[in-house]
């Protein structure tokens, strides 16, 4: 095999792999480096997909025992298969997997098996599960070795007990009680996979409110539904220690504001506070900079400190640690690479929490805009009035818009609804196009759709939906 590329791609995570197929389109001779048995990066394998898997047939399952009734469908003995319910998260993430090794041949991508470590400027040695060690010369390298999750200090996670999201997506039996450490994405959604499949659930969250960095509107009421749920909260509770006695972990939390010292025994303990870049000691080694959490420095084109070497996605020190994300950096890094404009606007990347009902942000939160001392007005519109999302039993929820004061240009939006996920999408274009909310409120909507709900938000900046 020829060893010298135009592009070398470490990690295959969403970024990493959709900037070789976009090197590869635009005619760049590209590889892509991953060390794990499957391509897909945390995302396909033990993040995203495999948790959107088990929170789809948990939905399915509380539906069908607490819901379908309503509807007259009337099932008896509903019984939860646990294997086959992970068997059914192992088909989707190998179906997936497989799909990029199909797209990384179509693409004629050579796929690299082993570690990737950068040598110097053009040269990526890879060493295999064998620990052979092959190097190969590239004009261009990637790095795109994603994030891992971080622990509080003191708590180890052995993956048996104590547990990251990668351990919790794969319990072989419903724990009776779960403690969830951390009101974050991860935390919320396999708080309500597990609560939905029975267990007792206990979320332990530092702060005052969950969900910290999206708007305090959507983070109570958000907070309000998973409790109705039956998911206990901790609120200003930091966890000071967890110990594990035979197969019972123990977990302590004092609480910030009255001090007072409270104690958890459970079965199961899901650390999740949060991520951090996953780089080797060679990036320090060879002089790439990276800044105080020890996140890589790129400039506007992704470069590092040491030309030709690029990063992207959660290893960087720009934007937030979210697949599609890294997913528009990998094709902005690629064209950038091909002598193209590649760009990514970080003012408009959506964030979505896939729960029932589903939370979804894009832009700016009314919080961020007092800190910057803008005005703004809010139009605000609740899915109880919304028909479809009535006939549906969703009425759960609301879209908040936010749009500049004088101009009306759209600056932000948050919602709570059972498809926030997708509706999202719509809010992110209208902002692409610089869109005011007055063009959104005149903007035809389907009749009857849940996305009726956003067009009456816009209409509710001047006071004037229809039907509330
Ligand atoms: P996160 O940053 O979303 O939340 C961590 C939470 O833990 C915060 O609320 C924080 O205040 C709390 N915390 C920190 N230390 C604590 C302590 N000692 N005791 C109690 N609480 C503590 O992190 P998370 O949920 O681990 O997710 C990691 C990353 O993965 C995020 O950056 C997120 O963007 C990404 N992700 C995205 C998903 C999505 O797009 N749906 C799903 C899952 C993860």
């Amino acid at each position: 095999m020829d060893n010298n590329f135009d592009v070398i791609v470490i990690g295959s995570g969403p970024g990493g792999y959709v900037c070789a197929i976009r090197s590869a389109q635009l005619g760049l001779k590209t590889a892509c480096v991953e060390s794990e048995k499957t391509l897909g990066g945390t995302c396909l394998n033990v993040g995203c997909i495999p948790s959107k898997s088990l929170l789809h047939s948990s939905e399915m399952y509380s539906k069908a025992q607490s819901e379908f009734k309503n509807l007259g469908i009337e099932i008896n003995n509903i019984k939860l298969n646990l294997s086959k319910m992970m068997d059914s998260k192992k088909k989707s993430v190998l179906t997936l997997t497989k799909g990029i090794e199909f797209l990384f041949k179509k693409n004629k991508i050579t796929h690299l098996k082993g570690k990737g470590l950068v040598s110097d400027k053009s040269t990526v040695t890879v060493v295999d599960d064998s620990g052979k060690k092959t190097k190969y010369k590239a004009k261009n390298i990637v790095i795109g070795t994603g994030s891992v999750p971080t622990s509080p200090k003191g708590i180890n996670v052995d993956e048996k007990i104590i547990v990251s999201s990668t351990g919790a997506l794969s319990f072989d039996k419903i724990p009776k009680k779960l403690v969830v450490i951390g009101g974050g994405y991860i935390g919320l959604e396999l708080s309500s996979v597990w609560r939905r499949l029975g267990s007792d659930v206990t979320v332990v969250e530092f702060l005052d409110h969950i969900i910290p960095g999206m708007d305090k509107d959507i983070s109570s009421e958000f907070l309000k539904i998973l409790k109705k749920q039956g998911i206990g909260f901790k609120l200003d509770s930091k966890v000071t220690a967890v110990t594990v006695d035979k197969n019972k972990a123990i977990v302590d939390f004092i609480n910030s504001k009255s001090n007072s010292r409270e104690r958890i025994e459970c079965d199961k303990v899901l650390v999740a506070v949060g991520r951090k870049p996953n780089i080797g000691e060679e990036i320090s080694k060879l002089g790439i900079k990276v800044d105080t959490q020890k996140k890589i420095q790129v400039n506007e084109k992704y470069e590092t400190s040491i030309k030709n070497i690029y990063a992207i996605g959660d290893v960087i020190n720009k934007g937030p640690m979210l697949a599609h994300k890294a997913e528009d950096e990998g094709i902005a890094v690629a064209e950038i690479i091909a002598g193209q404009a590649g760009h990514v606007n970080y003012d408009v990347i959506p964030a979505v929490i896939y729960t029932s009902p589903e939370v979804a942000t894009v832009g700016k939160t009314e919080e961020q805009l007092k800190k910057e001392k803008i005005k703004y007005k809010v139009g605000k519109f609740p899915f109880l009035a919304n028909s479809r999302a009535k006939v549906n039993s969703e009425t759960e929820g609301f879209v908040k818009i936010i749009a500049d004061e004088k101009t009306d240009k759209v600056l932000g939006v948050s919602m709570i609804s059972s498809v926030a996920g997708t509706m999202i999408a719509e809010l992110a274009l209208a902002m692409e196009f610089g869109a005011s909310a007055e063009d959104i409120a005149r903007t035809c909507h389907a009749h009857p759709t849940h996305s009726e709900a956003v067009k009456e938000a816009a209409m509710a900046i001047d006071k004037r939906p229809i039907h509330f």
